[in-house]
């Protein structure tokens, strides 16, 4: 991936494939082990660098992903490609390093409404909770990234401050983060927003550490891609067939679909090394186990 100075489209971007976990926590349908690993297997083979492959965090919490050891244990994984995993916790870091795991996501938010309902802590306590994990992630030598949700809007206590998102950002990095993705949970950005955030941020942080997480709930991820292009930033977050979504958001469905992400990208003539019709084959073989249609 290169990168441009801030202000300019960049010439090449990093699709980093969430589907596996945030498109797979908010399906109903419980997905066999199997097929979550032939759907991970399938997205590396379409080219994605990066796929986060699922959550080691409390399976009451998120029961669709309660078999993340199982699953993980079982990716043949490609060269060069990173599986990234979600976790919470000291308890989850000791399940990702059994496992066989040497990426790690952490999770927090810009708004302590949603935080509080998401993992039962104020935004301190989060990032309190991670200092270890990712102490330990680092002597392991483990690629860090960190997630802030609701970077645009909180489902419960509305409007959120850039500056808010700016500190939050800054906390992470200073725990050891090396890639911070800014997420729109509930697909509220405009355009104008992503570039207002974009500035503040990019302030604190260098322009190849920051990743947008857009969902597309109101039609606007595409666009706000374009605004984050726009401002340099080269990472962004998508779904295989638009999968899942965030279940502590209400009405937030609408991860940014890979297939969509790629076809704007090829638009704009940023290069991304994805295979589209790889990425729209793999969630087809998906949908197909969770027992719906081509549509279903
Ligand atoms: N792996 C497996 N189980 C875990 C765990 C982990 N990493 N962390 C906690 N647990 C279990 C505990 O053993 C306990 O189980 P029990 O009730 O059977 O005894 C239960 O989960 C609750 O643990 P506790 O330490 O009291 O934590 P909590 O209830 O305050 O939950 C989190 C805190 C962070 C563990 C939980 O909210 C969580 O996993 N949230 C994830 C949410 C998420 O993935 N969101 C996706 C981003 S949108
Ligand atoms: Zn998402």
């Amino acid at each position: 991936m290169t990168t441009s100075t801030n202000g300019e489209r960049p010439a090449s971007a990093r699709i980093v494939e969430v589907g596996p976990r945030d498109g797979l926590q908010n399906e109903d349908a419980l997905v066999p082990a199997g097929a979550k690993v032939t759907f991970i297997e399938a997205l590396a083979a379409a080219g994605l660098q990066v796929v986060e492959a699922t959550s080691f965090v409390s399976p009451r919490a998120v029961p669709q992903l309660a078999d993340a050891d199982e699953v993980f244990s079982r990716i043949r994984r490609r060269e060069g490609v990173r599986y990234p995993v979600l976790v919470p916790n000291m308890r989850g870091m000791e399940r990702a390093q059994r496992a066989g795991a040497d990426a790690v996501a952490v999770f927090t938010a810009a708004s302590e409404a949603f935080t509080h309902r998401n993992i039962g802590m104020t935004i301190t306590e989060s990032l309190e909770a991670f200092e270890p994990v990712l102490e330990r992630a680092r002597e392991l030598g483990w690629w860090r990234r960190g997630y802030v949700s609701t970077a645009f809007g909180c489902p419960y206590s509305g409007s959120v401050e850039p500056s808010a998102v700016v500190e939050v950002c800054a906390d992470l990095l200073d725990l050891g983060c090396e890639e911070i993705s800014v997420g729109d949970t509930i697909g509220v950005a405009e355009p104008d927003d992503v570039r207002r955030v974009c500035d503040a941020l990019l302030g604190r942080l260098p322009v190849d550490r920051l990743a947008l997480h857009l969902h597309d709930t109101r039609g606007r991820a595409l666009d706000n891609v374009e605004a984050g292009l726009e401002r340099g930033v080269a990472i962004y977050d998508s779904s295989a067939g638009g999968t899942g979504g965030c279940p502590f958001a209400p009405g937030a469905p609408g991860n940014l679909a890979t297939e969509s992400l790629c076809a704007l990208l090829d638009r704009l003539g940023i290069e991304h090394g994805v295979d589209a019709g790889k990425v729209a084959a793999a969630a087809a073989g998906l949908r197909a186990q969770m027992g719906g249609g081509p549509d279903g």
